[in-house]
């Protein structure tokens, strides 16, 4: 699908969408979101895309927030409009079956960093720096920060970062956990490949599993996701690729999964 504000590309199961629009530093314009949720439901419905990286054009940006020149003249109902649009945009990213991985190439602020958060992982660049400054424009985040950021690295350090709006380096966010790893910057897209890669040759259907019960079951009670995950288990004994991944094992050579 043509898309005016996002570059994609499909490459061996996995799709890269790069958000392009570098001079305004990547920032979220409603055009943005709305053609996110059109690459996310491409994502969900497309059986040839297998995995997603999410990562933004030029050297400097992810993704510098959503966009102040569109935020700065918004009604009251239309502030709540776009933010629950970008939020179930988000959502999308985040309840995929199929792992999410977001490629942090620099600023990754406010929005942005709402988005790397809707990710089922963040590897970063060394010149990253991450945070939520909407309080310096006397607003609040609208696309999750307040739900996502206290789950991610707790609630004291996140209350801290909402409410100075202080921004961090890769390693800062490294030591967080905000992110998962950090590279040299012209490592950090063949490194994030290279792990999709290696969520991409286990077995789909336990990778797609493994999602939906950390997803669904990190909302649950203990009891309800422990049940989750018992019927995960089971179901899963019945798929040939669980066959075929033990059998392996016996058999001393690696598997060949089909997503059966
Ligand atoms: N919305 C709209 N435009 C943005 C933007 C945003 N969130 N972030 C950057 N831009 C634009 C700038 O207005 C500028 O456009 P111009 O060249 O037409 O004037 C361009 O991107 C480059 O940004 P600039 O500020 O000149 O770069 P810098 O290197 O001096 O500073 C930042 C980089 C990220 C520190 C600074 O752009 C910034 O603070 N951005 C806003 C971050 C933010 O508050 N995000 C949350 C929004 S809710």
């Amino acid at each position: 699908m043509p898309y005016t504000t996002l570059l994609t590309e499909l490459r061996d199961g996995i799709l890269t969408v790069t958000v392009n629009r570098p001079d305004k530093l990547n920032a979220l314009n409603d055009q943005v979101i709305a053609e996110l949720g059109q690459v996310a439901a491409e994502a969900l419905a497309g059986d040839r895309i297998k995995g997603v990286i999410l990562t933004g054009s030029g050297a400097k940006s992810f993704v510098a927030g959503a966009d102040i020149s569109e935020l700065s003249s918004q009604s009251p109902m239309l502030g709540k409009e776009r933010s629950l649009a970008g939020q179930a945009v988000f959502r999308r990213f985040e309840a995929l079956r199929k792992p999410v991985i977001a490629a942090v190439n620099g600023f990754c602020l406010g929005g942005g960093c709402e988005l790397a958060m809707a990710c089922h992982l963040r590897f970063a660049a060394e010149n990253a720096r991450f945070g939520q400054p909407e309080v310096k424009l006397g607003i609040g985040p609208g696309y999750g920060a307040t739900v996502r950021l206290p789950r991610l690295i707790g609630r004291g350090r996140a209350i801290e970062l909402l409410l100075t709006g202080a921004m961090i380096d890769a390693q800062e966010a490294w030591r967080l956990g905000l992110v998962n790893r950090v590279f040299p910057a012209d490592r950090l897209l063949p490194e994030t490949e290279s792990l999709l890669r290696t969520i991409l040759a286990q077995g789909p259907q336990a990778v797609a599993a493994v999602l939906e019960a950390v997803d669904a079951g990190s909302e649950m009670c203990r009891d309800e996701a422990l049940l989750l995950e018992a019927n995960h288990f089971g179901l899963l004994s019945s798929t040939a690729d669980m066959r075929e991944g033990m059998q392996a094992f016996l058999e001393k050579r690696p598997a060949r999964f089909e997503g059966k």
